[in-house]
């Protein structure tokens, strides 16, 4: 069975679906590999060292797409790449079928069967070829050097001939996979750290990451799904939980919020108010400016000055910007994947199976 990567066609896409070490992988498993020529550059991966794996390589995306029995992508395919695409093959990639129903139309057509990785469920058999945790570790880890590279002042504390300096506070907003990670990254770096979720299930995790979890009752007990991911909070919920926050926030020297509810927009959790107070020089990175970010003054993908200089800085696609390492980890994922979708059989939509079924968009 051949396995086929080309280049991300995605401008700020800078990760490859399969490294040479994951497609070294599959290759011991028996599959062949072909990868575009190029496919791996802005990774750096170059085509030798898939050459050295035992990969074959493709002159053009259109060589690899029509050759391909399975694709391996990033990023969800454009309308050209599935024109490319064998009928009756199968796709890989995160899908975003929500946004993208004419290519779902458009895979569904030619008979390809499409696994959208994003759906994977977020239980212990599938935390292997979990790509949501894979990269929001990406990003959380990213957002603290981000805001450190923008910050005026130091993160940890420093005892100098010149003066002693105290160590940065930094807030982090929303405690899943990437808060968790920020937190880590941020205490790594010398920081105070403190943070808040609405689940109050996360508060135990933050105390050993060496953090302090910030108790605000927002007079509601219900607000985490059986799947453990967080309610929409009611507006008096919001409104508790803005108030127990503003103080945090106003003496932060750096806030960094993942704050997401799955499949709706992001909440808006820091009002301007809020921003309006807090010291000139202080940073906010919004890891949630995809789906509409947690301020009212984030632009997505910009870094915005507010009139009392505080920076917004609005990642999009953070992954993407630490593409060696989150390419190492989202095709680990894809292999693990792979593992359970291909059987001596062939590709196969054991719709019984838990995890297939979950990712399954088009069969
Ligand atoms: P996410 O990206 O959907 O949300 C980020 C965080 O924001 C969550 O912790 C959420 O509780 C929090 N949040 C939402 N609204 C908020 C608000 N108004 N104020 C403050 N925080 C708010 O979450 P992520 O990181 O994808 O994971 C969420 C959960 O999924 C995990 O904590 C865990 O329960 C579950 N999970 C399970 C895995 C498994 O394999 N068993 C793997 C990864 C996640």
């Amino acid at each position: 069975m051949n396995i086929g990567v080309i280049t991300e066609s995605q401008s700020d896409e800078y990760r490859v679906a399969l490294t040479p070490d994951a497609a070294k992988a599959l290759i011991g498993k028996g599959f062949s590999v072909q990868v575009q020529s190029g496919a791996g550059q802005t990774a750096s991966f170059a085509d030798d060292a898939y050459t050295a794996v035992g990969c074959t390589i493709g002159a053009t995306a259109k060589d690899v797409l029509g050759a391909a029995d399975i694709v391996c992508k990033v990023q969800t395919p454009n309308a050209d790449e599935v024109a490319m695409m064998k009928a009756n093959s199968a796709l890989c990639c995160s899908l975003n079928a929500w946004k993208n129903e004419d290519i779902v139309a458009a895979l569904k057509a030619k008979g390809i069967k499409a696994f959208a990785l994003e759906r994977i469920p977020r239980i212990s058999r599938a935390q292997s070829m979990d790509i949501l945790s894979s990269m929001a570790t990406v990003a959380g880890y990213k957002a603290v050097l981000l805001a450190a590279a923008q910050s005026g002042k130091f993160f940890p504390m420093f005892v100098t001939a010149a003066g002693t300096i105290p160590p940065t506070k930094c807030f982090i907003i929303g405690a899943g996979v990437a808060g968790l990670q920020a937190i880590s990254s941020a205490r790594r770096l010398g920081a105070i750290v403190e943070a808040f979720d609405v689940r109050p299930a996360v508060k135990e995790q933050v105390e050993s990451l060496g953090a302090k979890f910030i108790e605000i009752d927002l007079g509601e007990k219900d607000t985490e799904t059986s799947g453990g991911y967080a309610k929409e909070l009611s507006e008096e919920a919001k409104k508790r939980q803005q108030e127990g926050m503003a103080k945090h926030i106003e003496l932060s020297d750096v806030v960094i919020t993942t704050a997401a509810i799955p499949g709706k927009p992001a909440p808006k959790i820091i009002t301007d108010d809020m921003i309006a107070r807090m010291k000139r020089g202080s940073i906010i990175v919004d890891l949630a400016a995809e789906t509409g970010g947690n301020t009212n003054q984030t632009v997505a993908g910009q870094n915005t000055v507010t009139a009392n200089g505080v920076t917004i800085i609005a990642p999009v696609n953070l992954a993407a910007s630490m593409p060696i390492h989150a390419s190492q980890m989202y095709a680990k994922n894809l292999v693990n994947l792979l593992m359970l979708l291909v059987t001596k059989e062939g590709i196969s939509v054991h719709l019984n199976d838990e995890i297939l079924s979950a990712c399954c968009v088009t069969a």
